[in-house]
């Protein structure tokens, strides 16, 4: 698992998304479980397969598609990971990660993260778009952080700060755009786990004693990483199931992929609104 990503096969990759589009995009955009539809809008594309970039992770879970789309959306200039990979696939948490390096390297400025999550915050329903204000990194914190092993100083410096992990004035564009729109919007903390099983109730109980509001198997590297490179971030959770506080309710794969739909049209709104205020 110890696979460390070099700054050679981040320099590859590069190349080859480079030789493969004419955009030179600003933003990077992370669509999560449920939540790809974004990337069909995006105008001018060039669609990248993840199989035509070297050591480029591939998705094998359902629901995440697996290209890279450069391209114009909101007079910005993009490039949206249709799909993601996650550490409960079997890459390293380095291979995770490596599309953001690629982002940061490429000299993206600001990155836009999407996922599912589950609800620990009771006040929260499937359906809700949580604003990310901050992060709990538990897989760090049991040994998964993504800047494990050689620092890259080309990328950023050994020890990053993670003060602010969020972006101010992002977020209060985000806020600015859902009240425009008549969106509610929640925020809160989001918990990053490896999964792939779903928490149990003492798993959650833990987890909102801990000050979580919202629960998920992604994000947090990515984030880390981005901030690692310098890069502004923005981030998003649609609530896709609530949490199994009291063991009563199941939670399914199934059930996160539906509640995308309700989420979705919410959270494009958002990031359209936060596209043109840049
Ligand atoms: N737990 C962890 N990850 C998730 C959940 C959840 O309840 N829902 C969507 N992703």
């Amino acid at each position: 698992m110890n696979q460390f990503v070099t700054l050679e096969q981040i320099d590859r990759a590069v190349e080859a998304v480079r030789s493969r589009t004419s955009h030179r995009p600003r933003i990077g955009i992370v669509l999560g479980s449920g939540l790809n539809s974004l990337a069909d809008s995006v105008q001018k594309a060039d669609a990248i397969p993840f199989g035509d970039l070297p050591d480029w992770p591939r998705s094998t879970v359902h629901g995440h598609a697996g290209k890279l789309v450069v391209g114009e959306l909101e007079g910005q200039s993009v490039m949206v990971m249709q799909g993601r990979v996650h550490f409960y696939e079997g890459y390293s948490i380095s291979q995770v990660t490596l599309p953001t390096r690629v982002m940061a390297r490429m000299g993206l400025e600001i990155l836009i993260v999407t996922n599912a999550a589950g609800s620990v915050n009771p006040d929260f329903a499937p359906g809700d778009v949580m604003l990310i204000t901050d992060h709990l990194n538990l897989m760090g914190m049991t040994g998964a952080n993504p800047l494990m092993g050689p620092n890259i100083e080309e990328l950023g410096p050994r020890f990053p700060d993670m003060s602010q992990a969020y972006d101010l004035q992002l977020m209060a564009q985000a806020r600015k755009t859902a009240a425009e729109s008549g969106i509610t919007m929640r925020e809160g903390v989001y918990c990053g786990l490896s999964g792939p099983s779903f928490e149990g109730p003492a798993d959650l109980r833990f987890l909102r004693l801990a000050g979580t509001d919202a629960v998920g198997m992604s994000t947090v590297p990515e984030v880390i990483v981005a901030r690692h490179g310098g890069m502004r971030v923005l981030g998003f959770s649609g609530i896709s199931n609530k949490a199994n506080l009291d063991g009563s309710t199941v939670t399914t794969h199934e059930e996160v992929i539906e509640a995308g739909k309700v989420i979705t049209p919410k959270i494009e709104k958002i990031i359209r609104g936060v596209l043109r205020a840049l």
